[in-house]
């Protein structure tokens, strides 16, 4: 039994216009387990958003992809924390490696845009993880260690508690390539093991912690029954209706008292 509720978060990225991510919304969204039971959340693009949220219905919860870490002001094609809040969004994902490696973004910024979310009640969901090379190297532990250090400066131990993590070593994302079940314990017990040295006991047991990185069908009911790993952050496989659905149902299965 775990004291942690689950998390099924299916980052869309790039994917899916406004007809097709209402379609996913109308079959999914009576089809989810609770709220009480798992967190479903959709992460789509910024035009969708309103829409989604209107529709999403009791079980689900929607996200955005990304915020500008500033209230307001001359920031051509950014998007606010307030906006989001302010049109009814929940989640926010920060600091995807995609938008590390592509669009700049450091450790710095995403610390920022964390303090920013949590100013706008917005949900965050902080994703860390590590390339090849470093895995190579022997320098997983380490680097996801300062990463999350870096992203959290500064945060209360209640704003921690509420935060989720996704671990997701960038070697696995959109590859088909998952880690395997004692490579994700391992990254993520480091994680709780940082929470606990930053705040204390509780943090690092409250802390919702996901895998991120190729999880499908096929693989994710043996990295739900790793009790350290929370749920996931899906990618590919969560644009398929079925397969969101398939997650959650696993999600509640694996992990409901
Ligand atoms: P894939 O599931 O397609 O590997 O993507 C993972 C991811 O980046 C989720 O944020």
């Amino acid at each position: 039994m775990s004291r942690r509720k689950p998390v099924i978060a299916a980052n869309w990225k790039m994917h899916k216009n406004r007809d097709e991510a209402l379609q996913f919304i109308y079959s999914v969204n009576m089809e989810v387990p609770g709220r009480e039971y798992v967190d479903a959340v959709i992460f789509a693009q910024a035009p969708v958003l309103r829409d989604l949220v209107k529709r999403q219905g009791d079980h689900l919860d929607i996200g955005a992809q990304n915020m500008h870490e500033k209230t307001e002001g001359a920031f051509t094609g950014e998007i606010s924390a307030a906006l989001l809040s302010n049109i009814g969004v929940s989640y926010v994902l920060i600091g995807h490696s995609e938008r590390r490696e592509h669009f700049n973004e450091t450790d710095a910024s995403v610390n920022r845009k964390l303090h920013q979310a949590f100013r706008y009640e917005l949900q965050p969901l902080l994703c860390v993880g590590e390339s090849l090379k470093t895995r190579q190297a022997g320098k997983t532990q380490s680097f996801v260690r300062s990463q999350v250090e870096r992203a959290l400066e500064g945060l209360s131990k209640e704003q921690v508690a509420e935060l989720v993590i996704a671990y997701e070593p960038i070697w696995a994302i959109g590859t088909g390539e998952t880690a395997t079940v004692e490579q994700a314990e391992a990254a993520i017990r480091g994680i709780r093991e940082t929470l606990a040295e930053l705040y204390d006991a509780a943090v690092a047991d409250n802390t919702r912690i996901l895998y991120g990185g190729s999880v499908k069908k096929e693989n994710i009911d043996d990295l739900l029954a790793e009790e350290t790993i929370d749920g996931a952050l899906v990618g590919g496989a969560s644009r398929s209706p079925d397969n969101f659905l398939y997650m959650c149902e696993a999600a509640y299965k694996a992990k409901s008292p």
